[in-house]
């Protein structure tokens, strides 16, 4: 019976050393929650990097076992790969270029990019054991950008999904990067390269028939006779958990601790990673603007902000968690009162029950960054308000944007008006509200990651009958 391969740089868990042993616990992730039913059922699996250096052999048996009981199968990477393939060249180049963040943040090594193919060709030999003629292999991301090539040089006729869960930049900037014909290259090694939004699809085919000498008509790129689609796949949520969460008693009894916490107070929330691309020093100046411009709020409204720690070998990160430490320590020393602090900062994660009471609970969601391939947090809000009201501040630059157009739309580099759509959100009657939150949530429930881990599965199906009709005339 064929099988369906996942494949990412990141398993969906989050392993311990633990007591001489290992503990594992698995991801609540968005990506984690939609492919569970697809890796979990038959011979399936997800293939990927277990998140932690294990070095010693005993160890990666013990982690190897342990982890097979889940579907899943680990790729082991040594110190020098997690900092060359990972960190250099997958968190130095590639993310910064394709958010739009050009040469400061970008180090061009040729040895990560060494490091970044070594790599890839190591996901390949672990798929390449456990793949057979007529698998699915659907892979995921960035950090694997060579591995549909590389698995299309060992399989030519095997079934290859790639799915990019970060914008793909325009051409111009695209080009810096010196290695931009390989990596295109590679992912047009897949039958169908899914992306978020339609911009990021057209910019990737705009790229790769500038670059390299195929073909292209409408959304499919022949590589020596072989179609290849290209379609925008816009990622969902399990709306439904986050619906049913907030009725469960963890829940419900920490948004009743929050609302009595800030009963006579306006709650605006933002949840991020630490990232450059997240947009929070710009949020913090706008917010700064809000009390400064409006002092009618002070001592009304706080801003409730979640940084959970990321990528933390990565220099930029380091700088930017000094950055928003100032920041927030700034604004605090500034207007805070006996009372009130403005922000209410935690550098930490936090269990999804919390999560769901803050979203439950908050009047105003901030989601601004400067460049996101979707941004689930909004939708994951939206999810949470079963009581139809709250307001949603989304970023143009959001691929969220595109679906949840009743939000309220801002520019992230427009601190004004930043500050202003917290004005009206602050001000928004309940009946806009509802009207607002009713639509999006109809969004957030229609098109939710079942429908979108169906609707790829069914169209890399689709495009491998689309190329045997092709071969058979
Ligand atoms: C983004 C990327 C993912 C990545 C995640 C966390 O969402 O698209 O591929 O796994 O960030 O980043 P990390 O570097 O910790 O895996």
């Amino acid at each position: 019976m064929s099988k369906t391969i996942i494949v990412s740089n990141r398993l969906p868990v989050k392993i311990y050393a633990d007591d001489g042993g290992f503990n594992i616990v698995t991801s609540e992730g968005g990506l984690a929650t939609g492919l569970g039913s697809v890796y979990r059922s038959g011979d399936n699996v997800w293939l990927g990097w277990p998140g932690i250096e294990v070095a010693d052999e005993a160890q990666q048996e013990q982690v190897k076992q342990k982890l097979a009981e889940k579907s899943l199968v680990p790729v082991f990477l040594s110190a020098d790969e997690i900092s060359g393939y990972y960190e250099g060249f997958s968190n130095e180049i590639l993310w910064p270029i394709f958010h739009y963040y050009a040469s400061t943040y970008s180090n061009y090594k040729q040895s990560n990019w060494e490091y970044y193919s070594a790599v890839n060709k190591k996901f390949m030999a672990a798929v390449m054991q456990i793949a057979e003629p007529g698998d699915t292999i659907w892979i995921h991301d960035y950090q694997l950008l060579l591995l549909p090539g590389l698995i299309r040089a060992e399989q030519p006729d095997i079934s290859i999904g790639f799915f990019l869960h970060i914008p793909f930049p325009s051409f111009e900037m695209f080009r810096l990067i010196p290695w931009r014909s390989e990596l295109i290259e590679g992912m047009l090694g897949a039958d169908l390269v899914g992306f978020h939004t339609f911009d990021d699809a057209s910019h990737f085919i705009n790229a790769a028939t500038r670059l390299l000498p195929y073909n292209s008509s409408s959304n499919i790129i022949t590589v020596d006779d072989r179609p290849v689609v290209v379609e925008s796949f816009p990622m969902g949520i399990d709306d439904e958990k986050y619906a049913a969460l907030t009725t469960t008693e963890r829940v419900k009894q920490e948004a009743e601790h929050l609302k009595e916490t800030f009963k006579d107070k306006k709650l605006i929330l933002c949840i991020d990673r630490l990232d450059y691309s997240k947009g929070i020093l710009q949020r913090l100046q706008a917010f700064e603007m809000l009390l400064e411009a409006h002092p009618e709020y002070r001592e009304k409204v706080v801003l409730h902000m979640i940084v959970v720690p990321s990528r933390d070998g990565v220099p930029q990160y380091k700088e930017l968690k000094q950055n928003i430490d100032r920041k927030v320590g700034d604004i605090n020393a500034r207007h805070r009162t006996i009372d009130w602090s403005p922000v209410n900062y935690f550098y930490r994660a936090f269990p999804i029950e919390t999560l769901s009471a803050l979203y439950h609970t908050a009047d105003i969601c901030l989601v601004t960054p400067m460049r996101d391939g979707m941004n689930l947090v909004s939708k994951e809000y939206v999810a949470s308000r079963t009581q139809e009201t709250g307001v949603l501040i989304l970023s143009e630059m959001a691929g969220a944007s595109k679906e949840l157009i009743d939000a309220i739309i801002v520019n992230p580099s427009n601190i004004n008006s930043m500050a202003k759509a917290m004005v009206k959100a602050l001000n928004m009657p309940v009946f806009e509200q509802r009207r607002r939150m009713k639509l999006m949530r109809q969004v957030v429930s229609k098109f939710n990651i079942k429908h979108w881990v169906r609707i790829f599965m069914e169209s890399i199906k689709e495009v491998k009958q689309m190329q045997q009709s092709m071969r058979s005339r």
